[in-house]
C-alpha cells in the first residue's frame, strides 16, 4: 500500500509512466470510464479549495468510481476534536484511497501513518503540493516537450507557496534546469529548500526582486498569489499582496514561446488581458491536473 505525501516519493521513472497515463486517458477516454467502477475516493479537505478537491473527483467519476467526504472542517469531527490519525483510521473503513489538504505542516503524512488505505496530500499548509506538481509537469511535457535545459522564473509568494516548493523539487532532479527566484525579500524561498534540494542538487539559480528584467532568459514564468492565510498580520499582507502583476507590457521583452503557469486561484498576479495571449497555460494547467489525478488514483489503487 502506497500513499503519495511529496514528489520526491516518485522517482523519474514513474512520473514519466504518469504522465504516459495521462496522455493515454487524453488520447483514449472510453478505455477508462470502468476502471475504478466500485471503488470510492474520500476527500477530506480542512481547507478550501476549488480545483484541487473537485479535480479530484472528476477524476474518480471518470474512471467509474464514487467519491465522499468533507470540504470544511467545521463540517467534519475535527470540530469536536477528533485528531487526524483517528479520521484516517475511521476513513479506511469507508473507502479505498483519500486525498487530504490540511492547513498543518505534514498532516496528511500523519494520516498516511494512520490509513490502511492510500492517501494522498492535496496540500499541506505552507509545505508541499504534489499533485499540484503532477499538473505542472504535464504542462511542462505538453508545451515544451521537455524537462531539461529551461530557464524556470517562479514568482510571487516563494516563502509560504506549496506549489513553488513542490515544483523545486520534481525540477531539480533534471539536467540544465535553472530557477530564476521573482519575489519580494520578504517572500523569499525558504532555507530549507534553498540547502536540501537546491544546494544538494547542485542546481544553478539566482534571487531577485526584478521580474521585468529576469523576463528575456524565461523558458517558463510560474507565477503565484501572495497567500493570504499564512500571514499572520493584515497589514504584511496588503503591502506585499501586489508585489507583482504580470500584463502585457510587462511580457513584451519574453520569448515567444514561454509558457506562463499559474497554479490559480489567480487574485491579481495576472491582468485578465494576458488570458488571451496564446502563452497564457494557467487554465490548460488546470485541465492537465484532472488527467494526472486520474493516473495516480490507478497507479496507488494498482490498477493497470
Ligand atoms: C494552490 C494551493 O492550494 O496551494 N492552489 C491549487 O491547489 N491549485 C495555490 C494557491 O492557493 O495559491
Amino acid at each position: 500500500m502506497r500513499s503519495l505525501i511529496d514528489i520526491k516519493e516518485l522517482s523519474l521513472e514513474e512520473l514519466d509512466s504518469l504522465i504516459n497515463t495521462a496522455l493515454d486517458i487524453i488520447a483514449n477516454p472510453s478505455k477508462y470510464n470502468e476502471k475504478c467502477r466500485g471503488k470510492k475516493l474520500a476527500t477530506l479537505f480542512f481547507e478550501p479549495s476549488t480545483r484541487t478537491r473537485l479535480s479530484f473527483e472528476a477524476a474518480m467519476y471518470e474512471l467509474g468510481g464514487n467519491v465522499l467526504g468533507f470540504s470544511e472542517a467545521s463540517s467534519s469531527s475535527s470540530a469536536k476534536g477528533e485528531s487526524v490519525a483517528d479520521t484516517a483510521k475511521m476513513i479506511s473503513c469507508y473507502a479505498d484511497i483519500i486525498a487530504m489538504r490540511h492547513p498543518k505542516e505534514g498532516a496528511p503524512l500523519v494520516a498516511s501513518m494512520n490509513a490502511t488505505i492510500p492517501v494522498v496530500n492535496a496540500g499541506d499548509g505552507g509545505h508541499n503540493h504534489p499533485t499540484q506538481t503532477l499538473a505542472d509537469l504535464l504542462t511542462i511535457k505538453r508545451k515544451k516537450g521537455r524537462f531539461n535545459n529551461l530557464t524556470i522564473g517562479l514568482c510571487g509568494d516563494l516563502k509560504f507557496g506549496r506549489t513553488v516548493h513542490s515544483l523545486i523539487s520534481a525540477m531539480s532532479r533534471y539536467e540544465g534546469i535553472k530557477f530564476v527566484l521573482i519575489s519580494p525579500t520578504e517572500l523569499q524561498i525558504p532555507g530549507y529548500v534553498k540547502t536540501e534540494v537546491l544546494d544538494k542538487n547542485g542546481i544553478e539559480y539566482v534571487e531577485t526582486t526584478d521580474l521585468v528584467g529576469a523576463m528575456p532568459e524565461l523558458d517558463i514564468l510560474y507565477m503565484t498569489r501572495v497567500q493570504k492565510e499564512r500571514f499572520f498580520n493584515e497589514e504584511d499582507y496588503l503591502r506585499l499582496k501586489d508585489s507583482y502583476i504580470l500584463d502585457l507590457a510587462k511580457l513584451s521583452n519574453a520569448k515567444k514561446d514561454l509558457c506562463i503557469m499559474h497554479p490559480l486561484p489567480r487574485v491579481n498576479e495576472i491582468s485578465v488581458k494576458v488570458d488571451s495571449d496564446p502563452r497564457a497555460c494557467y487554465f490548460e494547467q488546470a485541465l492537465n491536473g484532472k488527467y494526472m489525478r486520474m493516473a495516480l488514483i490507478l497507479m496507488l489503487l494498482g490498477i493497470k
